[in-house]
């Protein structure tokens, strides 16, 4: 079980699983992921109703990324419960994600009073840092607000959560932002959400319609983010919070990294939407070999060891 891991007191098989956005807007995706070696599941970010997102083309891959400006299309927070509650039924011991968003504090209120309300026992990510919507920024850029929504929030909810950050690009902005989240009893962060509003273009014109073409950058070029972002709060956060990395992972060599840079659970975004969920088997074989080749048995044998020339 060399690639076994914790966040919390949940345990999982495989280290490796699904980034939110890719293979989980509904049941029959959740459930080839359920199927693969991946170590769980998390869904599409969930808001209190269904939402259509953004017009097409919302999506674009080039040769060393991809582009998106989905806007959170989902079936709704009662659909995703409804669908966690049948995946529990079958896998009892399995943990499994939960990821919701809302855009605005209220009604974060109100999508998580529902989750608290409901008999979801697995993880819940709060998805701070949506780069998407029209006229709402990403809100982990607005330290003071995630501040005030983070301690409303833990006056009352008690189930356990964590947060997905978006890049931050500066020492300054770390340590701004782990000073708040190590005020706050949250069991992970999750770090990164796409690089935002970035701009491809073809020929003359952008390559997705949204918002005159910007969107969220993912894929191999936001690995060296990626990495940067996991490895500042694995050096910054208070121990118990576990780190999920996230950015650029489609090989064992990239999970290694994240690992390396303190990741306890990797997560697979742009590669698995193109590869499909047999990309857990490989890379999971290769991270195992290179593992091996380094005499190490356990990913808690180099989890943050990241060496400094
Ligand atoms: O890149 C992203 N796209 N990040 C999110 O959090 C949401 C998603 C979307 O639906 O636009």
């Amino acid at each position: 079980m060399a690639l076994k891991t914790q966040i919390a007191n949940f345990h999982f098989d495989n280290c490796l699983m699904n980034g939110s956005g890719i293979y989980c807007s509904e049941r029959e995706s959740l459930a080839k992921i359920d199927q693969s070696a991946a170590g769980t599941f998390i869904t599409k970010t969930a808001t209190l109703e269904k939402r259509l997102g953004n017009p097409k083309p919302r999506y674009f891959k080039f040769q060393i990324g991809s582009i998106n400006s989905f806007g959170l299309p989902n079936l709704g927070i009662d659909y995703y419960l409804d669908a966690l509650a049948d995946f529990q039924a079958k896998n009892p011991e399995k943990t499994y994600f939960l990821s919701v968003a809302e855009m605005s504090a209220e009604k974060i209120y109100q999508v998580l009073k529902i989750v608290q309300a409901s008999d979801f026992p697995g993880l819940i990510e709060l998805n701070l840092s949506c780069p998407n919507i029209a006229g709402k920024g990403q809100l982990a850029y607005d330290f003071d607000s995630t501040d005030r929504l983070l301690g409303e929030i833990f006056t009352w909810f008690n189930k356990p959560l964590g947060i997905k950050l978006p890049p931050y690009f500066d020492p300054s902005h770390f340590d701004q932002m782990a000073e708040i989240i190590n005020k706050y009893p949250l069991v992970f962060v999750n770090a990164i959400n796409s690089i935002g509003n970035g701009l491809v273009i073809q020929g003359q014109k952008t390559a997705i319609k949204p918002q005159h073409g910007l969107g969220g950058l993912g894929g191999s070029i936001a690995k060296p983010t990626a990495l940067a972002n996991v490895h500042a709060w694995f050096t910054r956060l208070r121990p118990d919070i576990a780190i999920i990395g996230t950015g650029g992972v489609s090989s064992g060599q990239d999970a290694f990294e994240h690992i390396l840079c303190g990741a306890s659970m990797v997560q697979v975004a742009t590669a698995l939407g193109h590869q499909g969920p047999d990309i857990f088997a490989r890379i999971s074989q290769k991270l195992e070999s290179i593992m091996a080749d380094y005499g190490y048995h356990d990913i808690s044998d180099f989890r943050g060891k990241l060496q400094y020339r």
